[in-house]
C-alpha cells in the first residue's frame, strides 16, 4: 500500500499542506497516511482531528519514509538525504528559481511535483494553489493596509464631517491584485490599476477599479497569459505615471511578478518620498525583489512618515482557509496521478502531469526546467 507523509511547515508558515478532511479522502484513495506530530497547530488543526480521520501521528524522520511526501515549502537538503530513492515530493520549490535544489532531487533520484508549475489552463483550475494563494494573499493585502492607515476607507458623512474615501494604487492586476481590488471596493475604497497586460482592462473595470493604461506595453501570447519583460523606455514612461498617481493615493498595493524573474520596479524611493504622510505600502512582490525599490522582504519600514510593509507570505496570515484551498488542490492533483488501486502513476501524455512533474527517475519532464538546466537536450 503507499504511504503519503504529511510534513510540519517551518515556524514562519502557519499553514499545512494537507488538512484532515483530505486525509479521509486519500484513505478511501487506498493510501495510508502518516503526519508529522502537531503539524497542523498553526492552522489549528490538532493531531486528533488527524488521527479521527484515519492519519498516523509519527516524527518528521518517520514520515519522510512515506512514498509520497507532502509539503508547502520544501524540504531541507537534510530532509533529501532521509527519504528513499523514488520517492514523490509534492511541494513548492519554484524550480525555475533553486535550480540547485532541482540537481539535488535529480542526483538522489527522488521524484518530484511542483504545484506551482500547473500549467494556468482551464482543465488544471482546480489544482491551481498560485490562483488560490494569490486570492488569501489579495484579500489579507487590503484588510493589513486598512488597519494601518490612519483613517477610512469609505466614504463617511457624519455629524463631525464628511470623510472622503480611501485612494488605493493597486500595481499588477493577476489573480492577486484582482481580489485586491474586489476587497477595497468592499470596503468602499477609490481604486486605480496599473497593469501591462491590456486583456485584464475590462475585469478590472467590471469589479469597478479604474484601469490607467501606459502606451506601448509588450505581450507575448507565447508566455502563457504572464506578463514579460518589458523596455527601458516603458517602464521609464511607467514609473512617471504611478508615481503621479501614487503621491495622491493611501495605499499603495504591489503585486507585479514575472514567472522565474526578478519582480519589476515600478514605485522607485523618490515617489515613496514624495508620498503622503500616514500612506502605506504592502509589497506582495517583496520576496522576489519587491515592486519597491525600498522594500525589504519581511519588514515593515518608516519611510518618513509612509509605511512599507515587505510580505510575500500573507497566505500563512490567514491559515485556516488557505490550507483548505491548498489541500483542495493538491486532492484535485492527486485525482489524475494515483490509480483506483492506490498506486502512483506519472505519465507524460497527461498535459498536466508532465509540466508538474520536475524530475522523475533522474529525468527533467518540466519544459521550462528542461531548457534552463539542460539547454542542449532541448530541441
Ligand atoms: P503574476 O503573479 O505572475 O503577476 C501579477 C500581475 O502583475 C500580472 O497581471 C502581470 O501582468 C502584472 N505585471 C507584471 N509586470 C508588470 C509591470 N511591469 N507593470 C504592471 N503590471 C505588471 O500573475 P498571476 O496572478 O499568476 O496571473 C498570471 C496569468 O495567469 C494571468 O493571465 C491570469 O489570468 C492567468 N491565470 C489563468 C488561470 C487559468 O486559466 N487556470 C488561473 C489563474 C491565472
Amino acid at each position: 500500500m503507499t504511504t503519503a507523509g504529511i510534513l510540519k511547515e517551518p515556524s514562519h508558515d502557519r499553514r499545512i499542506s494537507i488538512i484532515p478532511e483530505s486525509v479521509a479522502a486519500l484513505i478511501k484513495m487506498n493510501i495510508s497516511v502518516v503526519v508529522e506530530q502537531t503539524a497542523g497547530a498553526g492552522a489549528f488543526f490538532s493531531d486528533e482531528d488527524y488521527t479521527k480521520n484515519g492519519a498516523q501521528i509519527v516524527s518528521r524522520t518517520d514520515a519522510l519514509k512515506a512514498d509520497i511526501i507532502f509539503s508547502i515549502n520544501p524540504p531541507e537538503i537534510d530532509d533529501l538525504s532521509k527519504m528513499k530513492a523514488g520517492t514523490l515530493l509534492v511541494s513548492v520549490i519554484n524550480p525555475l528559481v533553486n535550480t540547485s535544489y532541482v540537481e539535488e532531487l535529480l542526483s538522489r533520484k527522488i521524484n518530484c511535483m511542483s504545484l506551482e508549475s500547473v500549467p494556468r489552463t482551464t482543465r488544471a483550475q482546480s489544482m491551481d494553489i498560485l490562483s488560490s494563494m494569490a486570492t488569501v494573499t489579495g484579500y489579507k493585502a487590503v484588510l493589513l493596509a486598512a488597519s494601518k492607515l490612519p483613517k477610512f476607507f469609505p466614504l463617511l458623512m457624519t455629524a463631525a464631517g464628511s470623510i472622503p474615501p480611501a485612494k488605493v494604487l493597486i500595481l499588477g492586476a493577476g489573480v492577486a491584485g484582482l481580489q485586491a481590488i474586489a476587497t477595497c471596493r468592499k470596503l468602499g475604497g477609490v481604486v486605480e490599476v496599473f497593469d501591462v497586460r491590456s486583456a485584464v482592462k475590462e475585469e478590472v473595470k467590471s469589479l469597478g477599479g479604474t484601469f490607467i493604461e501606459v502606451e506601448g506595453a509588450a505581450e507575448d501570447k507565447a508566455a502563457g497569459g504572464y506578463a514579460i519583460q518589458q523596455s527601458e523606455e516603458f517602464l521609464r514612461k511607467q514609473k512617471q505615471l504611478i508615481h503621479d498617481h501614487a503621491i495622491k493615493a493611501d495605499v499603495v498595493i504591489c503585486t507585479a511578478q514575472i514567472p522565474g524573474r526578478k519582480a519589476p520596479v515600478l514605485l522607485t524611493k523618490e515617489t515613496v518620498a514624495a508620498m503622503k504622510k500616514g500612506s502605506v505600502i504592502i509589497d506582495l512582490a517583496a520576496s522576489s525583489g519587491g515592486n519597491c525599490e525600498v522594500t525589504q522582504n519581511n519588514e515593515s519600514l518608516d519611510m518618513n512618515g509612509v509605511l512599507v510593509i515587505g510580505n510575500s507570505n500573507l497566505a500563512s496570515e490567514m491559515p485556516g482557509d488557505a490550507s483548505r484551498m491548498f489541500s483542495k488542490n493538491i486532492m484535485n492533483l492527486m485525482k489524475i496521478t494515483f490509480t483506483k488501486e492506490g498506486a502512483i502513476h506519472l505519465t507524460k501524455e497527461d498535459d498536466i502531469l508532465a509540466e508538474t512533474v520536475i524530475t522523475k527517475d533522474g529525468e527533467i519532464w518540466n519544459s521550462r526546467v528542461k531548457s534552463l538546466l539542460q539547454p542542449a537536450t532541448v530541441a
